[in-house]
């Protein structure tokens, strides 16, 4: 039987279902069989928590105000994450990392992106890094940040156990120089920089690509086709489902 293709990595949670990067997100794609990749936004609580979000600030996503670094996990985690994207999900809070590491382990597979840009969150490394031998994921996540710097700490404070990968939404012939420099192994890039060429360069290089966040089923059949093994982030795993029927 051939392998599977363009392996789904649901973004934020299945997020074009549910609130983006809250614990029902994670529980939807989870149920659905062919997803076995989440992907989730790291930041730290005012008590120095992971907390899983995507904006420095509170206000798009919850009913909290300013930013997420003056709350608490547990004041956090009794906002209201849920209502912005439909009533039904009034009681999502914003949850911590081991809040949805100790769904995932052993069950699925966490990109965890640690948002920083190494001024905001000094100890976020380290303590993503904790949580993640915590619940013995080291083989199940990749770790991944638009901030080399992060991954750099993160090689050496793994000693090069853990995955991790480079963010970038430009091109750059350089990269897989700057990747190896990073000790990682994967690339996170926006989809409308690959075409077949770089794809071509990237994997001759032994790097793992995945491409975000496509959410249009043709878009998704046509990044599919650069090469089966790209990695596919989206907000909608039923769509990458239909895509991958026509191939
Ligand atoms: O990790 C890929 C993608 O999620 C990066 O962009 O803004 O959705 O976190 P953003
Ligand atoms: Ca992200």
């Amino acid at each position: 039987m051939a392998e599977p293709r363009n392996v789904c990595v649901a973004h934020r949670g299945w997020s074009g279902r549910a609130p983006e990067n809250t614990l029902a997100a994670v529980k939807l794609a989870m149920e659905e069989p062919d997803v076995f990749w989440i992907e989730i936004d790291v930041q730290l609580s005012k008590d120095h928590i992971p907390v899983v979000i995507h904006d420095y600030k509170l206000r798009r996503t919850t009913n909290g105000k300013g930013d997420v670094r003056n709350w608490t996990a547990a004041e956090l985690g009794a906002l209201d994450a849920g209502s912005w994207f439909s009533p039904l999900f009034k009681d999502e809070g914003v949850p911590t990392l081991d809040q949805v590491l100790a769904l995932t382990a052993g069950r699925c597979n966490v990109n965890i992106e640690l948002k920083t840009n190494g001024i905001r969150y000094p100890a976020l490394e380290e303590l993503v890094l904790a949580s993640v031998r915590r619940f013995g994921m080291e083989n199940e996540v990749v770790l991944t940040s638009f901030y080399a710097g992060a991954l750099n700490k993160l090689f050496k404070l793994s000693e090069g156990r853990i995955r991790t990968g480079l963010i970038i939404d430009s091109w750059r012939q350089t990269l897989p120089l700057e990747l190896s420099q990073t000790g990682s192994t994967f690339l996170s890039i926006d989809y409308s920089r690959l075409n077949k060429e770089r794809m071509k360069l990237l994997k001759e290089a032994g790097i793992q690509v995945m491409a975000w966040t496509i959410n249009e089923e043709r878009a998704i059949r046509k990044i599919a086709e650069l090469d089966r093994e790209l990695m596919i982030c989206t907000n909608f795993p039923n769509r990458w489902r239909q895509a991958m029927a026509g191939l």
